[in-house]
């Protein structure tokens, strides 16, 4: 049976900052973060947008009535969870209306929670070949002001429909993974912030994707050139450069080279504009890729790399599908032109402001929030959403 991604779908806040912006904020110069990290923008949440609103927008792009009847579980990868206890999908699965006979879940495992969700997606349709599975992938990366990590901020979710006979791409079963007990990046109960060793954390990154593809290529006997692209986490898209360049022997064919090179500049386009999105950021450049691409044709394959501190990585492939570029937009460049940019003193004010809840637990937020689903209030504790009818 062959299962796979069969929509893909994209949301962000309305809001951004321009890197060179932060530069000179923090007195930096602003090739560090537009050369050094290749990042351009980052996208900015206000305090009624967070992972359920983002992620119940991702999904609201592509979702039928159709898909809502046949899903029968939804899973959300994240480490911006909303509360201890409870999933953050029972609240999707509610904004979208999926029918109550569905299994909701939350997996954590830093940025490798989405690539997680995704294996326990294709499991379950193994096991249900007519189950169709939503997955969201969706956070908010906030370093604080000022820290090292500030300039890889970001705000976004990527959704996914898991299903059999996709219409976008195959995963292949050539999944090789590795677990390290490493402390990169870790985020206790009590820390707003995350901890982080930033250089170990990209030596760390560097070092999981070489010895999983050199496992990888010997395990299922390929070599890159069995590949069209490769897709990474991107925490900012430097680092997929790097991980290109610790992968692709010096020595190898230009035309090799060339072809990678350049489905990797296509594929960090929208990272570029949105910053680390953790569980959603390789989704994210996948889809940059496929919206992008002008050279890509079913029938190819896309190497995939999956980074989360601590450390869980994995390598996997997937394969395009016949008439895959019809379930991909082409004017997504539209939806980041209409964005609100935000002064340094505004993206310090609306990124960082902390719900103030009175003695009872309640909280209201004078908000213009006109976005399709929002954090309306918290009553005596319980966040309150609503969806706006357009
Ligand atoms: P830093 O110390 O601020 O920057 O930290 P730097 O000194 O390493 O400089 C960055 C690059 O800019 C360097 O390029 C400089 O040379 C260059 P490189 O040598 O590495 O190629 N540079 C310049 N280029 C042009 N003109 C200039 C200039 N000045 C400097 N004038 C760091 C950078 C990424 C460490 C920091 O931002 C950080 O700590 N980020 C957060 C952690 C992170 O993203 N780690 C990545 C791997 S871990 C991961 O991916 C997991 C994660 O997503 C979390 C999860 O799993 O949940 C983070």
């Amino acid at each position: 049976m062959k299962i796979g991604i069969d929509k893909i779908g994209f949301a962000m806040p309305k809001y951004f900052l321009d890197i060179a912006d932060l530069a000179k904020a923090r007195n930096i110069n602003a090739n560090k973060y537009v050369k050094g990290l290749l990042q351009l923008e980052m996208s900015i949440a206000p305090i009624t947008q967070d992972i359920v609103t983002l992620g119940a927008t991702a999904a609201s792009e592509f979702l039928t009535e159709e898909d809502k009847k046949n899903i029968d579980m939804i899973i959300i990868g994240t480490e911006s969870g909303i509360d201890q206890s409870k999933s953050a999908s029972i609240f999707i699965h509610s904004l979208l209306g999926l029918s109550p006979f569905t299994r909701a879940i939350e997996v954590k495992e830093a940025c490798y929670g989405g690539t997680a969700a995704i294996a326990i997606a294709k499991n379950h349709v193994v096991s249900n070949p007519e189950a169709s599975v939503l997955v969201i992938t969706s956070d908010l990366a906030k370093y604080g002001i000022g820290a090292t990590g500030e300039s890889t901020q970001g705000a976004g979710s990527c959704a996914m429909l898991i299903k059999k006979d996709p219409s976008i791409l195959i995963l292949n079963d050539d999944n090789v993974y590795q677990t390290r007990d490493i402390m990169d990046f870790w985020r206790p109960n009590y820390s707003d912030f995350p901890h982080v060793d930033g250089h170990f954390s990209t030596k760390q990154y560097l070092d999981c994707l070489e010895t999983t593809w050199n496992e990888y290529s010997k395990k299922f006997n390929k070599s890159l050139d069995n590949f069209e692209a490769i897709c990474f986490h991107l925490p900012f898209p430097k680092i997929g450069l790097k991980g290109l360049n610790t992968i692709v022997p010096k020595q190898e064919n230009e035309n090799l080279k060339d072809k990678l090179n350049e489905n990797f500049h296509t594929s960090i386009i929208y990272n570029q504009k949105v910053g680390n999105i953790y569980t959603g950021s390789l989704y994210l450049n996948l889809l940059s890729l496929l919206e992008n691409s002008k050279s890509l044709s079913s029938g190819d394959n896309i190497l995939m790399y999956s980074y989360g501190s601590g450390a869980v990585c994995e390598i996997f492939s997937v394969t395009l599908v016949d008439g895959f570029e019809k379930r991909l937009r082409s004017d997504r460049m539209a939806d980041f032109d209409a964005r609100v940019k935000l002064s340094i003193e505004e993206y310090e004010k609306m990124f960082f402001e902390k719900i103030e809840l009175d003695e009872n637990g309640n909280s209201s937020f004078i908000s213009d929030d006109d976005s399709l689903f929002s954090l309306e209030k918290i009553e005596n504790h319980m966040r309150i959403y609503k969806k706006n009818n357009f």
